[in-house]
Order: structure tokens, then C-alpha cells, then sequence
């Protein structure tokens, strides 16, 4: 059993990741739009990836003997002005989610919960993983992306990306 501080810390982490999920989706929808099917697809995956992410926390709860409790996942209420919004939304939605996870580390540490602290130590890598791309990506865009052949050079990199499942288990 997890103190219910922590078990209620990682409910609202898990609807985070699915929201996360969301929003990464309608990034997606917006590149289809614009026919940019590189940045969609990148996008596409990330959505996959957060609800990996989502999962492997509801199978920590479940493994701990705690309920999983799903709540309403907010609505994606972005809109776009202009081709590299996204990008920047993404960096400051993951600054925001290795925040949310830092907290959690945090409260876990105090309560010494090492368990925990263990299970997201995966998470605390990946988000630093996460915001570099997220960076990256901002910075191809900056340095390619007015220039139509840039732009399609970056576009079927971003294409080429396929998703493969985290080797983390719980
Ligand atoms: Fe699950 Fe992109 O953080």
C-alpha cells in the first residue's frame, strides 16, 4: 500500500499523461491539416508514447494495491497561429509535466517512500529526454523551417520516425 498522498498524486499524474496524449493528438490533427504528415506522425507517436506512459503508472497503483481512479481529461483548447506553435507548446507542456513528476519525486523522498522514488526515477530520465527533443525540434524548425526544401527535409525526417514501446517495465 502507498500513502494515500502519493496514491492520490499518481491518479492525477495518470490523467496528466492522458491528457498529454490528447493534446500531442490534436498537434497531430493540426499537421494533418496542413499536410505536414512528417510533424503529424511525429506527433502521432509522441500521443503513444504518453499513454505508455499512463499505463505503466496505472500498473504501478495496481501492483501496489491501489485504486486507479480515471478522471474527465480536459478538452485541447490550443490554437495556432502559426506553423511552429506546436513545437512550443510541446516544450512547455513537458516543462510542466517534469514538474508535475518532480513533485511527486519530492513528496515520495519526504515521505520515504523509496518505492516510489524508484519507479520514477525512469520517468525523471525521460522527461529530460523529452524536453531536449522538444528543444531540438524547435531549433530544426528555427534553422529550416521558412525555407520550402528545409522545410520538406525536416518534414520527411520527422516521417521516417517509428514507434517502438518502452523497454521500462513496472
Ligand atoms: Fe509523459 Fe511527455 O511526458
Amino acid at each position: 500500500m502507498l500513502d494515500n498522498k502519493i496514491r492520490d498524486l499518481i491518479n492525477e499524474q495518470i490523467n496528466k499523461e492522458l491528457y498529454s496524449a490528447y493534446l500531442y493528438l490534436d498537434f497531430a490533427n493540426y499537421y494533418h491539416e496542413q499536410g505536414l504528415d512528417g510533424f503529424a506522425n511525429w506527433y502521432d507517436i509522441q500521443a503513444q508514447e504518453e499513454r505508455d506512459h499512463a499505463m505503466l503508472m496505472r500498473t504501478y497503483l495496481h501492483n501496489n494495491g491501489e485504486k486507479v481512479l480515471l478522471d474527465v481529461i480536459n478538452k485541447p483548447d490550443k490554437t495556432y497561429e502559426n506553423t511552429d506553435s506546436p513545437l512550443k507548446m510541446s516544450l512547455e507542456h513537458e516543462q510542466f509535466i517534469t514538474a508535475s513528476i518532480n513533485n511527486i519525486y519530492r513528496i515520495a523522498s519526504e515521505l520515504h517512500d523509496y518505492r516510489t522514488m524508484q519507479f520514477y526515477d525512469w520517468f525523471i530520465k525521460e522527461q529530460g529526454e523529452e524536453e531536449k527533443n522538444a528543444e531540438d525540434l524547435i531549433r530544426k524548425y528555427e534553422l529550416f523551417g521558412s525555407d520550402p526544401k528545409g522545410l520538406y527535409a525536416l518534414n520527411q525526417e520527422l516521417l521516417s520516425r517509428v514507434y517502438t514501446a518502452s523497454s521500462f517495465t513496472v
